[in-house]
């Protein structure tokens, strides 16, 4: 009987250390499962701050003189440079944009716009090498415009029209700049107060400009502006790139592709027509990527007047929204530009006027046609042509607008 009990009870403890284990084992599983869970949350955390600080630490801002205006104002250049070593340098003199370093599909860097060493160079330039255009970026006809019955009369610079803002536009004055460190990359602010009457346009006008390098290279540029009194407005960036490398030979290789289906042709000034001409079937439709030089020389009476490419383009797509507008790319470097814009329109100019008269940074002489300008901007002469997309700025309004220049390497 006792035998009987015992065995009994030997068996009761056998199954109850037996169940004990089975829940150390199932304790012991899903603490290695909390801890695999803890490995991966601080794994995630770790690669997450890595990822930050490194974009945080790479884009970086420098300062340094660029010496002084004639009448004694400081100017400073501000080199820009994000997490994968592509570099814009820019002056507050003009809010000009004197060098730009993207890599090419090797990652080798080269300088893709035109520009000049020293600041003297561009007190004395009228090219507009990577300047901020304002109050009116292109031409106003005869210089003149009416706005609610007051016909204003501004600084005529080209001929007897109104060009880029006239005799000391916005490319010619010292900005007030602010350097900004972001979490994707780095920007400059830059404002101005333009005095009610400068160069002939009404209104005090408060311009900010803020360029942003992105860590994915895109240069970024966004325009505001407000007035104390009703006026018109129209900003526009100058640069004239060559994707190949400054000084690099010309730029009739490039092929470009603009979302255009119309363009207005000019008068012999360079002042639109009026007409939104379609681009089928002449020398101005780039909806399919086409060489810039392909056509350039046609006996073709709008290349004529502009001596080549130096036309408005009515680009598809809203207004106000957006969207990619353009893309040039040069097959040598592989390096591509794409523009987006939430403008209506867009200048094409092929560089039309350098004739190799200037000097630029490295000792480069500009021969006719070695940089291309894609500014975007409402239609010129758009006060005087009721058609076209208003360019006036209410007061109280705000304006605004954003373009960018995309930068990336392919085959
Ligand atoms: C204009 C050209 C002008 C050039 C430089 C361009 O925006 O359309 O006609 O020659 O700027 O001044």
């Amino acid at each position: 009987m006792n035998t009987m009990t015992n065995r009994r009870s030997r068996i009761s403890n056998h199954r109850s250390q037996t169940s004990d284990l089975r829940s150390q084992i199932t304790n012991f599983r899903s603490q290695i499962t909390n801890f695999k869970a803890l490995c991966l949350a601080l794994l995630c955390g770790a690669m997450i701050l890595l990822l930050n600080s490194d974009a945080r630490a790479q884009a970086k801002i420098t300062k340094e003189s660029f010496g002084k205006t004639a009448d004694g104002q400081n100017v400073d250049l501000y080199t820009l440079r994000n997490s994968r070593g592509a570099e814009v340098r820019i002056t507050n003199y003009g809010g000009t944009v004197t060098s730009l370093k993207m890599p090419d599909r090797n990652g080798t860097f080269a300088d893709i716009v035109l520009g000049f060493d020293n600041l003297d160079d561009y007190l004395k330039a009228t090219a507009y090498f990577g300047a901020i255009i304002g109050r009116y970026g292109n031409r106003i006809g005869k210089g003149r415009f009416t706005l609610h019955g007051v016909e204003y009369k501004l600084a005529t610079n080209n001929g007897e029209n109104h060009l880029h803002g006239g005799i000391k536009g916005f490319d010619k004055v010292v900005w007030n700049a602010k350097p900004l460190k972001l979490a994707n990359g780095a920007a400059l602010v830059l404002t101005y107060l333009s005095k009610d009457g400068e160069e002939g346009y009404p209104g005090n006008l408060s311009v900010k400009v803020v360029y942003t390098l992105t860590n994915t290279n895109d240069l970024k540029i966004d325009y505001s502006a407000t007035t104390d009194k009703d006026t018109i407005v129209n900003l526009t960036h100058h640069s004239y790139f060559n994707l190949a490398g400054q000084g690099n030979g010309d730029i009739l290789n490039h092929r470009l592709w603009i979302n255009a289906a119309r363009f207005t042709p000019t008068d012999a000034g360079s002042i639109p027509t009026g007409e939104l001409r379609n681009v089928h079937g002449t020398p101005f439709d780039f909806t399919r990527l086409t060489a810039i030089g392909a056509r350039i020389n046609q006996d073709y009476e709008q290349l004529k007047l502009g001596k080549g490419y130096d036309h408005n383009f009515v680009l598809n797509g809203r207004m106000g929204v957006l969207r990619r507008v353009a893309r040039a790319s040069d097959s040598t470097s592989g390096r591509v530009m794409e523009v987006w814009t939430t403008e209506p329109g867009i200048q094409f100019y092929s560089g039309n006027f350098l004739d190799g008269t200037l000097t630029g940074k490295d000792g480069k002489v500009y021969q006719q046609r070695s940089g291309f300008c894609l500014e975007t901007q409402h239609y010129p002469d758009s006060p005087n042509k009721p058609a076209f997309p208003a360019t006036l700025l209410r007061k109280g309004a705000r304006y605004h607008t954003t373009t960018i220049y995309r930068f990336s390497a392919g085959r």
